[in-house]
Parts: C-alpha cells; structure tokens; sequence
C-alpha cells in the first residue's frame, strides 16, 4: 500500500535532486534509493519514470485505450510515436511498445492496445490491468510527422496502424489544422473499426475531415468500402497530389501503399511506418550456424533463419531491445566477424566494427557479436 498519494509523486521529482547528485558521484546506489521510495508510492523513483493507470476504455471490439499518468521523471513524447512500456510477471522482465493515442501536458498520455491472441503483454494489459495499478516506461521512438504547413493529409491505416494517426489527427485538429484531411481505415470486421464515435464526433466538428473505413472480410453496408487498400479506393479524395501521405499497418499494407504510390508517381511526401516484424524470405535456405556472444563468453549453435535478438534470447541473453521491428535501434549492436542479412530487404553485410539491429538481422554465416 503506497503511503503517499499519486497526487504528490509528480511534485517531489524536483526535490530529489540532491540525492541524484549523490548518485552521481558514486555515493549512493540508485537502486537504493529506488528501493525506499517505493515503499512511499510504487511509481516514485529517483531516475526511472513510472505511471499510474487512470483510465481504461474499450474503442473497439478488440482494442483498449489505456490513459497513464506518469511520475516527474517523464520525459516528454510526439504524437504518433511508440512508447516503450515494461511489466513483470511471474519474475520476468516483459516489454512491448505501443502507439501514443494522445500526449497531453503533465505527463498524461494515452496508448492503445490491441488484443494479440499470442502475446503476453497484451492480454495481461487487456484482461487483468485494472485502474490505479502501476507500469514502467521507457523511451519513445517513431518518425511520423504531421506537415508543419497547411497541406492537405490523406492517412491510411490498417488494424492497429490507426493508433499513431489518431494521435496526430487529435493533436492537428486540436491546433487549427484547416488543410483537408481523409483518413481512411481498414479492419476485418466492422466491431474493429476503432474510435468510431469520437472519429464521428470529429467529422461532424470538423468540415476539412473525412473519415471511411474498408472492411476487409466481411460484407459493408451499401456505398461502403470493401476489400484491402486500392488505388481506386481514393477516388473521393480531393487534390490528391497536393497531399501528404502517412500510411501506417501490418508489413504488406505498407508495401502496397508504397508500391500504389510509386505506380501514382505523385509529387507529395510519402511517410510510412510498418507495425509486423518482416517475413523471413523464402529463398534462403536452412543453414546451421555458430553464434559467438563475446561480451558474455558464449558460443551457441544457431540457425540462418531466426534474427539475432530471437536467436540471443533463446540461448538466455536479455539484449536491450524496444520495438523488434528495426525501428527504434534500441538493440544496436557491434558485428565484430562474419555475415548478416537483413531480414527486410535481404542485404548482406559483414564489414566488422559495423552497427547492426539484432532484431531484423539473422547470421548468414558463422558470426561475432558484440554482446
Ligand atoms: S528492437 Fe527496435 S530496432 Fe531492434
């Protein structure tokens, strides 16, 4: 039980800065001290940011919006990048990153949450995280941009790709965006269309946004949009080649939003995120291989197929790792010998010294690592 109110955990991070200094100079230990302010409230600690659940609210059949409200240490975020959150279970260190859905000031923010049948943060977060209940998060990452200038904005999202879109739209509208904008979302099924009414809500507000949704497995109401992204789905949208572009969803909608773009030859700005770790190409064939981890003294037998972080974890290392999708280069690490290959465009690289990602990038050969 935490013997302070949350109320007061955000205002005391600026009066432990003596004891950071003591830190600093090697007098006190941070653990420690994290040791006894979690006896005051479990979200209070010296460095490390914690958050309080506040709010949770379905926005879809399989989709939660969670609002956090983290402690001093908060270091601040964009909308439309990813957040970096951990949880214990069972003794285990688990980590995920989700979409920033809104950040607000004072260390408000929002994520959303899709259900993963096979995940296990997910469902620990869906079906047993309850309100008051506390969560550590890490860094942010994510590039996607909302155009400082006033030009038309056209997002395509697919399944949980709706997620950092909406941050920005919230936040863009919040601000005075005027430019037209069309966002465009597909999902299976019409109970996975997520923020439905407050999408409504926004369209009915705001005259320059459009708002439809395709379903992709199901049969739609009359006029509505069927079926997976398609050129001629963006017949209804306006100056088309005045806008901006940001497509976010699994790998393979990326790739045929980027694929329609290049055919389109439009002039405007393309930005696009993928939310799946790439699919390992067939071409190549299972090899066995020998993995050297040389900070940590091991040796493994591996195979060419799965990435290093999968590869490492498998043989009991815990490498530093955030998204696992080759974007937020948390789990950068030093190639010391052999061959690469980077299981998203399939490139080899095998010059030592060379920083590669361990989640994206498999052996091709035998090979040394730096960790
Ligand atoms: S874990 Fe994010 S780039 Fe590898």
């Amino acid at each position: 039980m935490a013997l302070l109110p949350f109320a007061w955990v955000r205002g005391l991070a600026s009066l432990l800065y003596p004891l950071r200094m003591l830190v600093a100079h090697g007098w006190l230990r941070e653990s420690d001290i994290d040791a006894g302010l979690k006896l005051l409230h479990p979200a209070l600690r010296l460095n490390r940011v914690f958050a309080q659940v506040t709010q949770r609210q379905w926005v879809a059949d399989d989709m939660l919006e969670l609002t956090l409200q983290a402690n001093g240490n908060w270091y601040g975020a964009q909308p439309g990048q990813h957040l970096q959150l951990y949880l214990e279970r069972d003794g285990v260190r688990l980590s995920r990153s989700y979409s920033l859905t809104a950040v607000q000031p004072k260390g408000r923010v929002q994520i959303a949450v899709k259900h993963q049948a096979a995940g296990r943060v997910s469902p620990y977060l869906l079906e047993h995280l309850e309100v008051g209940d506390v969560l550590e998060l890490g860094p942010v990452y994510g590039e996607l941009s909302w155009p400082e200038a006033q030009q038309g904005v056209l997002l395509l999202a697919a399944g949980s790709g709706i997620t950092p879109l909406l941050g920005m739209l919230r936040a863009a509208l919040a601000q005075g965006f005027s430019a037209p904008i069309t966002l465009l979302h597909y999902v299976r099924e019409q109970g996975q269309r997520g923020f439905v009414a407050e999408l409504q809500a926004l369209q009915a507000q705001h005259s320059n946004l459009q708002v439809r949704w395709s379903l992709t497995a199901a049969g739609a109401e009359p006029g509505a949009l069927t079926g997976r992204f398609a050129g001629e789905h963006l017949t209804e949208v306006t100056q088309l080649d005045q806008r901006r572009v940001l497509a976010c969803g699994p790998a393979g909608f990326v790739a045929q939003v980027q694929q329609w773009w290049q055919a389109a030859s439009l002039p405007g700005a393309l930005q696009v995120e993928a939310f799946t770790t790439p699919v390992l190409r067939a071409d190549v064939s299972l090899r066995e291989v020998r993995l050297g981890f040389t900070r940590s003294h091991q040796q493994a037998t591996a195979n060419n197929q799965l990435s290093l972080l999968e590869q490492a974890e498998a043989h009991g290392l815990q490498p530093v790792h955030g998204c696992r999708q080759g974007i937020c280069a948390s789990c950068t690490c030093t190639l010391l010998s052999g061959t690469v290959r980077d299981l998203r465009s399939g490139a080899l690289f095998s010059e030592p010294g060379q920083p590669i990602r361990l989640c994206v990038s498999a052996p091709h050969s035998d090979v040394e690592i730096d960790l």
